[in-house]
């Protein structure tokens, strides 16, 4: 591998700030007592954690008692889904869309198999549902609990969350949304819309991996997802990772000044940039998603022609870090859910990668990028047996 890593692949993970280390640092030496103790000495730490609260609640523009901190985002989707789905029991329809990340789609299934009505929205070519079809679904008084996400991990495809939210409050839904790629790069305000459940992940924006929140409406029903002791107010037991947490409120904090100073419009440049290039340079690239309503830091291109997992071993060899929506399954290379739910042409399902850019990267990180796919693509292409004159059959 050669010396400089490019990174772009931040919706995966993302470096951990330095500030947020810093901030996490005393809770791993003096600071360690549990917050839960009765001594002062963990009285003090609880002090801390309520501090953290607060701040994550601002950043939400939600209460502190409306943060439940989690293990991770996938604890937060499985926790809103199945204690929405224990909480109202079968009566309760489950409407989520084809485009989500597994940690909803998976545990949507599960409540499939164990009998509740679960249905799965379809999306168009950019990724983007039919709030007609939503209404269509919610309109048959039936109780429901609403799963869509805010934007797409794999093409940054960012839904119109207000008006889905607005949708299932005119039909009394319960509405649960994925924020985990949204956080960071989007301006959320839960007094601005009326959702009632919303997860994030630290790890995805400069905080460490295994820490993460859902937000809880004041008053929305649910059961608790972990049993046992009565942290989170009773919502989510398990001793608090009082370092994680802390640290996760930092990044809060780091992303709020990040967004007021522009860091959107900054990597949307950057971004735009790659893409330009990269279309520029490589012939028969399709870009996926929707490119009126995407995240700023997101590209999705689809190479046609060849396979995603391909160009991301060969340009991890140049020291290059994407990914690929694929997944190894028993042996076959499964086509990610995502792009197909949006029914990319055949030829280009297979050679789709993700771009994905964070505050760390730099102009250099997209000279290097735009110097080092385009002859990737094209040795690639020259070895493949496939191309625009070949049996479109032998693809999907
Ligand atoms: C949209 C989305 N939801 C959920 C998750 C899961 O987050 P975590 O890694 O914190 O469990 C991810 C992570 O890839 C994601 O992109």
């Amino acid at each position: 591998m050669s010396e400089k890593v490019v990174y772009l692949d931040n919706n995966a993970t993302s470096q951990v700030a330095p500030e947020v280390v810093e901030a996490m640092m005393p809770f791993f030496g003096p600071l360690y007592g549990n917050p839960s103790s009765m001594h002062a000495f963990g009285g003090n730490v609880a002090k801390f954690l309520q501090k953290a609260r607060e701040d994550v609640a601002a950043f939400l523009n939600a209460s502190p008692e409306e943060i439940i901190f989690t293990g991770c985002a996938t604890e937060s989707d499985n926790a809103a889904i199945r204690g929405s789905a224990e909480f109202f029991g079968r009566e309760m329809k489950i409407i989520t869309t084809k485009v989500e990340h597994p940690a909803v789609l998976q545990p949507c299934r599960r409540l499939k198999r164990e009998g509740f009505d679960v249905v799965e929205l379809g999306v168009n070519g950019v990724g983007q549902i039919d709030l007609e079809e939503l209404r269509k679904e919610l309109s048959q008084n039936k109780k429901a609990l609403v799963s869509a996400m805010w934007a797409n991990n794999e093409t940054g495809t960012v839904f119109p969350i207000a008006q889905i939210a607005e949708i299932c409050r005119e039909f009394g839904a319960v509405f649960h949304t994925d924020a985990v790629q949204a956080a960071g790069k989007i301006a959320i305000d839960v007094k601005k819309i009326p959702l009632d459940m919303l997860s994030i992940s630290g790890h995805k924006f400069h905080a460490p991996k295994g820490i993460g929140i859902l937000y809880v409406r004041r008053g929305t029903r649910l059961k608790p997802f972990m049993l046992g002791g009565h942290q989170e107010s009773g919502r989510r037991a398990g001793t608090e990772n009082v370092p994680y947490i802390v640290g996760f409120a930092k990044a809060c904090e780091l992303a709020s000044e990040s967004l007021a100073q522009g860091e959107a419009p900054r990597l949307a440049a950057m971004r735009d940039r790659l893409q330009a290039g990269l279309l520029a340079k490589c012939p028969d690239a399709i870009v996926n998603g929707d490119i009126e309503n995407r995240l700023s830091n997101t590209l999705n291109i689809s190479f046609k022609y060849i396979e995603g997992e391909a160009i991301a071993y060969h340009l991890s060899d140049l020291g290059i870090c994407v990914s690929t929506g694929s997944a190894c399954a028993s042996g076959s290379l499964e086509p990610s859910h995502v792009i197909r739910a949006m029914g990319v042409p055949f030829t280009a399902v297979h050679g789709s990668v993700r771009f994905s850019l964070s505050r760390y990267n730099t102009d250099e990180d997209i000279d290097i990028a735009l110097e080092k796919i385009p002859p990737v693509i094209k040795r690639l292409r020259d070895l493949s047996p496939f191309g625009p004159d070949s049996d479109p059959t032998t693809f999907s």
